[in-house]
């Protein structure tokens, strides 16, 4: 049997990565294909418990270090019960944001390195890494109006940084697509959320073949 594809999902609060992450889930599926659509901090039910601590309290919560271990614990919980064994039963994973979203917001700071980051993936998940990743590219101040219109200005633990943090994780995601062409896609999100559909299924035409 063919191991499945795994897709990641990734931007800035607002930038539309759930309404794609479910469009696409439900294109796919429609073709035929067998497909789990999951998310991240979560995933599987202790995923979610880290989740749950992760994105509720303030903003001083947690220490930064232990904030990207328990990212990394989620991701290898994730990694481990649902996104391997799903790959290897021959399922498309789409992934509304992996760790490319810890190598942007956990490295604001400067506290910690992308390597460090990297290195926390390599023990919790073998460092798996999906075969595409779309970045999702919006303003900040597009992003975070959108994001207000949908909570209510209700917004978690991290989405509640100022504009300041929101703009350097989109730097750094935008600087992931420039290091890594090949499966890190800019996505240019002011466009309908139809016309960005097509633009990913455009972008993994490789993966269909
Ligand atoms: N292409 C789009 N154009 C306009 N609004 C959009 C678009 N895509 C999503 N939205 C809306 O913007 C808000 C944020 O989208 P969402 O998918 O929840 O973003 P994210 O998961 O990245 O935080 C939602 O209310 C959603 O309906
Ligand atoms: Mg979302």
């Amino acid at each position: 049997m063919i191991e499945g594809r795994f897709i990641s999902l990734e931007g800035g609060e607002g930038t539309g990565k759930s309404t794609q992450a479910k469009a696409l889930a439900n294109a796919l599926g429609k073709r035929g294909l067998a497909v789990c659509l999951t998310r991240e901090p979560g995933g599987t039910p202790g995923a979610e418990i880290i989740r749950e601590l992760l994105l509720t309290g303030g903003d001083d919560k947690w220490d930064l270090r232990t904030e990207a271990l328990l990212f990394a614990a989620a991701r290898a919980e994730h990694c481990a019960k649902l996104i391997r064994p799903a790959l290897a039963r021959g399922e498309w994973i789409i992934c509304d944001r992996f760790v490319d979203s810890s190598r942007a917001y956990q490295s604001v700071s400067g506290e910690l390195r992308d390597a460090e980051i990297m290195q926390l993936h390599q023990v919790g998940s073998k460092g798996l890494m999906p075969d595409r990743t779309f970045v999702l590219d919006l303003p900040e101040t597009v992003a975070s109006k959108r994001a207000t219109a949908r909570d209510r200005g209700d917004s978690d633990r991290i989405g509640s940084r100022d504009s300041d943090y929101h703009r350097a994780v989109m730097a750094n995601f935008r600087q992931f697509a420039i290091d890594d062409p090949k499966r890190v896609r800019l996505i240019d999100a002011r466009h309908s959320a139809e016309a960005i559909t097509d633009k990913l299924f455009e972008n993994i035409d490789d993966l269909l073949s």
